[in-house]
């Protein structure tokens, strides 16, 4: 479905190899976070993934990545597109003059989607991300929080098999980033790969099936993110895991709670 296998990367301007023998495997419905320290290669990783690397940034990238059949190593982000939705970290650099409906409706153009569908398809990622309200708002006039949400609209709108996410929770407030969560466990269920690069695990955490840890360009853990939790502690984890974590390891609680919800749980059944 979605491979990548021996991955290396290195920008022409860098001496050091940014990324090193990266390799997983992902499938349909797979909700995964690729977490690790500023300076890691999450964003690296995310442009090789879209086919940036090598193709809008001078690198050098060996290895193989397989998007369902595409090759954007090869062929490029054009190879993509309408299959991968991307959500950059900065989407302020992809501001237009554009108003937030034109601005959705630009690459559903380009693919040729007929003018109802575009409605439609427009109406839904609104709703889905409940900024009705800024469709007829200039994207230079919207604040960051409103931005990143209109950047997931965006990436929603082309119905993508693949969901990129370059730290998507950063502008967020916490209603937002809530609704973010309940959104992305939509789509898993809907069978689409969500990959998420991120160091803020708050909210994410309790709905991931598998977490990737990185640490200088390698992936030095994975697995559920209640197996992982030790690697997670010098990276950004959760205050709610972290207090959890001490009386698990006392063996004080049978289960790790990731949620506010299961926490709850679990002490009940404590006591
Ligand atoms: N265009 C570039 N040219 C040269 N080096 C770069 C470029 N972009 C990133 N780097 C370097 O690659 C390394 C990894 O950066 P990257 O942006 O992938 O990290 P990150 O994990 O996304 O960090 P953050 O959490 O701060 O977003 C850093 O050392 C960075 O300086
Ligand atoms: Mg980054």
């Amino acid at each position: 479905m979605l491979k990548v296998s021996g991955l290396n990367v290195r920008y022409k301007r860098s001496k050091k190899w940014i990324l090193n023998d990266i390799s997983f495997e992902l499938n349909e419905g797979d909700l995964v976070i690729f977490a690790g320290p500023s300076g890691c290669g999450k964003t690296t990783l995310a442009r090789a993934l879209i086919g940036l690397i090598p193709h809008y940034y001078e690198s050098e990238i060996d290895g193989i990545i397989d998007i369902f059949g595409a090759n954007p190593i090869e062929e490029g982000p054009i190879s993509l597109a309408g299959l991968v939705g991307f959500v950059s970290q900065d989407p302020e650099s992809y501001i237009t003059a554009l108003t937030v409906e034109e601005e959705l409706a630009f690459p559903l153009e380009n693919l040729k989607v007929n003018t109802i569908t575009i409605k439609e398809r427009i109406n839904k990622v609104l709703e889905l991300l409940k900024i009705q309200d800024l469709r007829r708002k200039p994207t230079s006039e919207l604040s960051a929080g409103q931005l990143q949400k209109v950047s997931i609209a965006s990436a929603l709108s082309l119905d993508p098999k693949v969901l990129i996410l370059d730290e998507p929770f950063a502008r967020l407030d916490r209603t937002s980033a809530r609704n973010l969560c309940n959104i992305l466990e939509k789509l898993k269920s809907s069978k689409k790969i969500i990959i998420i690069f991120e160091h803020r695990l708050d909210d994410i955490i309790s709905i991931a099936d598998r977490i990737y840890v990185m640490e200088k360009g390698q992936i030095i853990a994975e697995g559920h993110p209640k197996k992982i939790v030790k690697y997670l502690i010098d990276i950004d984890i959760p205050e709610l895991v972290e207090v959890f974590w001490e009386l698990y390891q006392e063996g004080k609680i049978p289960e790790l709670p990731l949620s506010v919800n299961e926490a709850i749980e679990v002490l009940r059944v404590a006591k």
